[in-house]
């Protein structure tokens, strides 16, 4: 989880939109140290001036493959960029990123965390191609960081040029190239500095790490005028020795030969060397070089003659109609032409190097599928005194400005038509009215410049100033002190209207800058020289062109008109996303947050209206998707969606159906459909979860029975039945039930075939035995190893003579029969014999008189009852009263109650008679043979003193019986 930012992270949200709450909502956040927030998908970023934890690995890693709207997601450029690579990557759309914002603003540093992003893009085929490239792309920073950047007031690091650079991306979406172009350097920098400020800083690092003595430099910079200007050449926090190394390097791996290496430091070091040339006037109109040893240097270093230089600073060679024209500069003249020379060798060297850069930054290997462009160029500037370059920068954000208005304001009300979607137009200052007032050709302002500069004649900025006033005085957006008629209205200036502001110009410079005159003697100095670089950077030195080149070269203000528009016309092939840096104070330190130099930024950014376009529109549309309709929709995408709205309950005036488009008024909707999201993924995230854990314990159990089917496949043929086999395991709890009914299962089948392996008898031992536990198991112990054979009197004959003893009773068989103790009534006990036929029970005496003493009919048997403890004594009810019987079954020594209740319960059975078996404590009987007499009761008592010898118990009477019994 990130942290939670303070403040509101989308302006969209804002409940009142004016620059107030605009301006407290990003000083709460910049306070909080949350820098970026958004329009929208606009990211606005407020320069922290220190180093924030929110970059690096894991940072990228939290906002891989996420949606910029996801709540618990801080705002990042590193979602803005995901969201144009995804994009790139699975629409195949080109991306653009447009970084605009004044100088110091944080530009610079966004481009860097983008391609922070980028390079950490997963190298999924582990092309070393793609590592190199990455790491090319990165390393160009130092390189053109040095060539390009510079300690100004506004910025210790601050780029003088404009910069897009295409990055390449193959068909698996991983880079494999880059392409830069470079807008407007600000050469001007080369021979001044303002105060408190520095030129490009290369020249520093070169005299603090580079070949100085090859190059027969100083190494300290205040020695050389080009460098001294502004006072300072050294800034605080910079190493110039160590940026070198770190610029060298990066030369190094984008693949700069040494040779390349040695001849642009070469030209470095003369340019520093140039600036130490002077001059003084010759014999004639003309000048002469007074500084002749630094000329001698000059001319060593790039391998040419003094002479060739000398001519070439103190003439200037025109070429008019085919014809060369040469003649002598005083030298005024001659130092401009010598600070010219410098600024041309600067600027072209800087162009080769890009150019170097572009062919070394691009695989040979891998198509280009797509690409992610990224911008960082120069935001609006509003000096105290504005020339020129602020011109051509205030025009280059009129452009970008219009193309905003193209791609998003246009383009959003265009869709709305083309989706068929109901929607009032609304009014948005187009600023074209502006960019053709500076463009248009003729009569736009730079068409005016350029026409005075290739009058012949004199020419002068104050006369081109009058010309503007009579040809465009009348535009609503350019207002000149004639016009205007103010005292306040500075001189020499007009004033543009722009759509951020009013800005004046001062006109002076504006034509020479324009012209930008290089003379092509110097050109040739350069072409003909030894150096193969400064050969390639001034082709046309070669004479040998000079004849057919009838046109001249287009102006500064013109070849900057025709980038802007091949910028444009690149842009508009993309899909834009914005970032608006903001600085926060002018004394570039961490925790100032200075409203007014905010809210000027603001205002002129545009960002408010950025912030009503978003609201008065939809804010929001996506591809129909469906989560109510979730998991399976079967109708059509459209009124899929319209069942989640339905669903969702959403106000219909909430939004539009479009055709292939949702079209969602109000951003809060938005949010609550992504809180929504958010809310639900979680149980989503369960139910997966937990259809996956069936799934896998599904397979576990299918797993489980092929084991068990495995253990008992050849279970009919064990002799045991599966006795003893060890059960598998049960893979989880669910499975207890099933497990212990599987092993019951087992048990019976196994019993059952147990029981069939038996012989007949033993199958029939083994019911009645069954019988027997169903009676006493549990609640009596009783003697399941013997075998019962039923019959314990064979020996004295009975069966010969049970025929006479049955004879006239009907019985056929004898069931049991056994010597055993009957208590009398009044306790006494007799021996008698017992058999049970399977009609009757039959007492006879030990002397097996034929007659029994006592025949009961099976039949009569109402119950027996037994005692719950190891006395072998047990009570025949009899449905005749007074004629119950108390019958002591173990006289042998052995316990064969058990086989008596068991064989006479089935006897009765078998002649369709049930009787119950109790076992309880104590049990009442009457034995009187008289139906008056009370009934007795009897109680059991382990004592095996009170047993008399040979019996195995004793009845003792009382108003309760008690029958003790050995234990
Ligand atoms: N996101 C950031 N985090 C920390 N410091 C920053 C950040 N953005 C800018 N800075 C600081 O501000 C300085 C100027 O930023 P830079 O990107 O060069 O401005 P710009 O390109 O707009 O002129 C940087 O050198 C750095 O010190
Ligand atoms: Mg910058």
């Amino acid at each position: 989880m990130q942290r939670k930012e303070k403040g509101i992270k989308d302006f969209v949200l804002l409940d009142k939109i004016d620059e107030n709450s605009f301006v407290a909502n990003l000083k709460t956040r910049f306070e909080d140290n949350a820098i970026y927030t958004y329009v929208g998908e606009v990211v606005v970023s407020v320069n922290p001036y220190k180093k924030l934890p929110i970059y690096g690995p894991e940072e990228i890693a939290r906002y891989r493959g996420k949606y910029v709207f996801e709540p618990n997601i801080n705002p990042h450029v590193y979602a803005l960029t995901d969201t144009a690579y995804t994009a790139m990557k699975f629409k195949g759309i080109d991306q653009c990123i447009i970084i605009s914002g004044e100088s110091g603003a944080g530009k610079t540093e966004a481009s860097k965390v983008i391609m922070q992003y980028i390079a950490a893009v997963e190298n999924t085929n582990h092309n070393t191609e793609v590592d190199r490239v990455k790491e090319q792309l990165l390393r160009t920073n130092p390189v053109l960081e040095a060539f390009g950047n510079a300690k100004t007031n506004r910025n210790d690091n601050s780029s003088r040029f404009g910069k897009y650079m295409d990055i390449q991306f193959n068909f698996s979406g991983e880079p494999v190239g880059g392409h830069v172009t470079t807008y407007l350097l600000e050469k001007s920098r080369v021979n001044h500095q303002e105060k408190g400020e520095r030129n490009f800083h290369i020249f520093y690092q070169l005299l603090a790490g580079g070949p100085t003595g090859d190059l027969q430099l100083q190494k300290d910079a205040t020695k050389y005028p080009y460098l001294n200007k502004g006072g300072t050449v050294k800034v605080g926090s910079v190493d110039d020795a160590a940026d070198f190394k770190e610029m060298k390097g990066g030369m190094d791996f984008i693949g700069f030969t040494a040779d390349q290496q040695n001849n642009i430091f070469k030209v470095l070091g003369a340019i520093l060397h140039l600036g130490l040339v002077e001059f003084a006037a010759d014999e004639k109109d003309g000048s002469k070089v007074s500084t002749k040893p630094v000329l001698e240097t000059i001319a060593k270093i790039l391998g040419t003659t003094p002479a060739a230089i000398e001519t070439g600073l103190s003439h200037k060679t025109i070429i008019s109609g085919g014809n060369v024209i040469s003649s002598p500069l005083t030298p005024d003249k001659a130092v401009y032409s010598r600070d010219a020379l410098a600024r041309q060798m600067y600027q072209r060297l800087f162009s080769w190097m890009i150019d170097r850069i572009n062919e070394k930054v691009h695989t040979p290997h891998g198509e280009i599928k797509n690409v992610i462009g990224v911008l960082d160029i120069y935001g609006f500037e509003i000096f105290e005194s504005n020339s020129f370059e602020q011109f051509c920068i205030n025009y280059c954000n009129e452009k970008l400005q219009q193309l905003f208005i193209e791609l998003t304001l246009k383009t959003e009300q265009e869709e709305y038509m083309k989706e068929g979607i109901q929607w009032t137009p609304i009014e948005f200052f187009n600023n074209r009215i502006i960019c053709d007032l500076i463009e248009k050709k003729p009569g736009g302002i730079i068409s005016l410049l350029d026409e005075d500069c290739m009058r012949p004649g004199d020419k002068s900025d104050k006369a081109w100033l009058e010309k503007l006033q009579s040809g465009i005085g009348a535009h609503a957006h350019f207002v000149t002190k004639k016009g205007h008629g103010d005292k306040t209205f500075p001189d020499n200036s007009f004033k543009l209207v722009h759509y951020a502001g009013d800005v004046f110009y001062n006109v002076n410079g504006f034509i020479d800058k324009n012209v930008d005159a290089f003379f092509k003697d110097l050109a040739q100095v350069m072409f003909e020289s030894k150096n193969p670089l400064l050969r390639e950077m001034f082709p046309d030195g070669d004479k040998a062109t000079w004849k057919n080149a009838g046109k001249m070269p287009p102006t500064a203000g013109t070849a900057f008109k025709t980038s802007m528009n091949e910028m444009i016309a690149t842009l508009n092939t993309k899909a834009p996303s914005y970032i608006r840096c903001i600085k926060p104070n002018d004394r570039k330190s961490a925790g100032v947050f200075d409203e007014d130099r905010v809210r000027h930024q603001v205002r002129y950014l545009g960002l408010l209206e950025n912030v009503r376009v978003r609201r008065a529109g939809f804010c929001f549309r996506a591809e129909s998707s469906a989560p109510a309709t979730y998991p399976h929709w079967r109708g059509d995408a459209r009124s899929g969606v319209k069942a989640i709205l339905d669903h969702l309950k959403l106000d219909a005036k909430e939004y539009q159906m479009g055709k292939t488009k949702l079209f969602v008024k109000n951003p809060k909707t938005v949010f609550t459909f992504e809180e929504e999201r958010e809310n639900i993924i979680p149980k989503y995230v369960t139910k997966i979860q937990s259809w996956w854990r069936v799934i896998r314990v599904r397979r576990r159990i299918r797993e489980y029975f092929e084991k068990l089917q495995q253990t008992f496949a050849n279970i009919k043929k064990d002799p045991n039945f599966g006795k003893g086999t060890r059960w598998p395991a049960i893979p989880h709890p669910v499975l207890k039930n099933a497990e212990s009914t599987l092993k019951s299962v087992h048990a019976n089948w196994r019993a059952k075939r147990m029981v069939l392996s038996l012989s007949p008898e033993r199958q029939d031992l083994l019911r009645k035995k069954c019988l027997g536990s169903t009676f006493f198991t549990s609640k009596r112990p009783w003697n399941l190893q013997r075998d019962w054979t039923g019959n314990y009197i064979p020996a004295l004959g009975l069966a010969a003579r049970s025929s006479a003893i049955f004879r006239g009773h009907g019985d056929k068989e004898v069931v049991f029969a056994d010597e055993v103790l009957k208590y009398s009534r009044g306790a006494r006990p007799d021996r008698r014999m017992l058999i049970v036929g399977d009609a009757n029970i039959y007492k006879l005496d030990p002397a097996f008189k034929v007659t029994p003493k006592r025949v009961m009919s099976i039949k009569q048997i109402k119950a027996i009852s037994v005692s719950p403890n190891k006395a072998s004594v047990a009570v025949i009810h009899s449905t005749q009263p007074g004629f119950d019987t108390i019958l002591d079954l173990g006289v042998s020594g052995q316990d064969r109650l058990s086989e008596f209740v068991v064989l006479t319960y089935l006897a009765a059975r078998k002649a369709g008679h049930k009787f119950a078996v109790n076992v309880v404590d104590t049990i009442q009987y009457n034995n009187a043979e008289n139906p008056q007499k009370p009934t007795q009761t009897v109680v059991f008592q382990a004592s095996p003193r009170a047993l008399k010898p040979g019996q195995p118990s004793t009845l003792k009477k009382g108003s309760t019986n008690t029958l003790f019994y050995a234990p």
